[in-house]
């Protein structure tokens, strides 16, 4: 009996965290990255995979090259990946971090209109799928 009710109470722990997980999960994000994977690999045939810290630094650092008003991707997406930002008129940019906003990369015409735009405005180039992956890894672990 005990070990019954010990069963019991460690499937509804394990079904509750698998729970959690499958809420971050997402067909079309993960095909997102899966498609910037392949484009990464196609142009850096030493391709490691992502990384979440090197999509941090992306997202918080300092660039030059770009306009002098959107310096970071923070300028416009708020200090953390769970903050709201704005945009330079003054419109909410809800949080960039999945666990924040699990709408968030879902879409691939959106993704990449705004990796396109904003990797523009900050870095004064187009982002490589290296970045783009980085980016997504890191938001998607926030
Ligand atoms: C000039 C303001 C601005 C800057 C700077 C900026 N963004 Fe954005 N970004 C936006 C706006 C506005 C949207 C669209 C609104 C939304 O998705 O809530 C957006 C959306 C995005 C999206 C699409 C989100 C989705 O749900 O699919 C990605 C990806 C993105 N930004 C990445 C970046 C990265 C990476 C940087 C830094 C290199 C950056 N942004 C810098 C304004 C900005």
């Amino acid at each position: 009996m005990k070990m019954l009710s010990l069963a019991i109470a460690l499937s509804t722990v394990l079904s509750a965290t698998l729970g959690a997980n499958t809420a971050q999960a997402n067909p079309a994000r993960d095909a997102i990255v899966a498609a910037f994977a392949a484009q990464a690999k196609a142009e850096n045939p030493s391709f490691a995979g992502f990384s979440a810290a090197a999509g941090n630094t992306l997202f918080n650092s300092t660039h030059s090259g770009g306009k002098p008003d959107t310096p970071s991707c923070t300028s416009c997406h708020g200090t953390t990946p769970f903050a709201t930002g704005e945009t330079r008129a003054g419109k909410v940019i809800e949080p960039m971090a999945v666990s924040k906003n699990p709408g968030r990369y879902t879409d691939t015409e959106k993704v990449d209109k705004w990796f396109f735009r904003n990797c523009r405005s900050v870095l004064g180039r187009e982002c490589t799928a290296q970045e783009k992956g980085d980016y997504l890894t890191y938001m998607i672990s926030q």
